[in-house]
């Protein structure tokens, strides 16, 4: 009888030790992805808003559409995690509509905005299991910023210029009327385990 105690007690400590194990290792993937998410949205930062300053909103679109693909597709390959941005109201549908489990992660980022957490901090991460293996999924909110506002904003805060030529790339455009403050999308990361 004490016997079974005493070994239920030892297998009870090494299931807290690899819960533990387990934590250390998740807390340092959500470390790790949200390095690689300042990589990246520094990145499309910096050469967003040196092309605004130097050319203006029209031609800075073609940042957004060559620049920002391209860095998270090297990031990509540096890191082997699929890393790309999604939204529930996609400018471009066939780089950034959210799969199933972004879609459900999204819709909560914008109630837990809406409760009044900070969008800067909103993130997510999870370990799913899916018919092709196990993956450690995360993704971070990008809040709109006044910078976004020329080519994501309400009608009025968007030119002429940047209107037609939007309507040109982009047919099938969702992604305007947003205010600062809001969840414009995210960027999402899938790591195979
Ligand atoms: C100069 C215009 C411009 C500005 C400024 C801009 N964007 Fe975009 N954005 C675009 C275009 C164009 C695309 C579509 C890119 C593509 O073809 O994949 C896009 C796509 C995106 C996407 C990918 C999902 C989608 O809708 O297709 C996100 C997320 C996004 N932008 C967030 C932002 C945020 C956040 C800011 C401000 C920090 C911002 N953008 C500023 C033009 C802009």
């Amino acid at each position: 009888m004490g016997s079974v105690i005493v070994s239920l007690f030892v297998a009870m400590g090494a299931a807290a030790a690899i819960a533990a194990e387990h934590d250390a290792l998740f807390r340092k993937m959500v470390d790790q992805s949200r390095k690689v998410v300042a990589e990246f949205v520094g990145e499309v930062r910096r050469q967003l808003q040196k092309e605004l300053d130097l050319s203006g909103p029209v031609r800075s679109i073609m940042v957004c559409k060559y620049s920002s693909p391209e860095i998270a597709a090297a990031i990509s390959r540096k890191t082997g995690w699929r890393v790309s941005r999604v939204s529930l109201k996609p400018r471009n549908p066939a780089m950034g509509t959210p799969d199933a489990w972004e879609q459900v992660v999204l819709a909560e980022f914008d109630r837990r905005v809406q409760k009044g957490e900070k969008p800067e901090n909103v993130e997510y991460a999870e370990i799913v299991t899916e018919p092709l293996g196990r993956y450690f999924r995360y993704m971070k909110a990008l809040p709109v910023q006044p910078q976004c506002l020329s080519c994501h904003g309400p009608a009025e805060s968007l030119s002429e210029a940047v209107k037609l030529r939007l309507a040109a790339e982009y047919p099938h455009d969702k992604a305007v009327g947003y205010r600062p403050g809001q969840v414009r999308g995210a960027v999402t990361i899938k790591r195979p385990l």
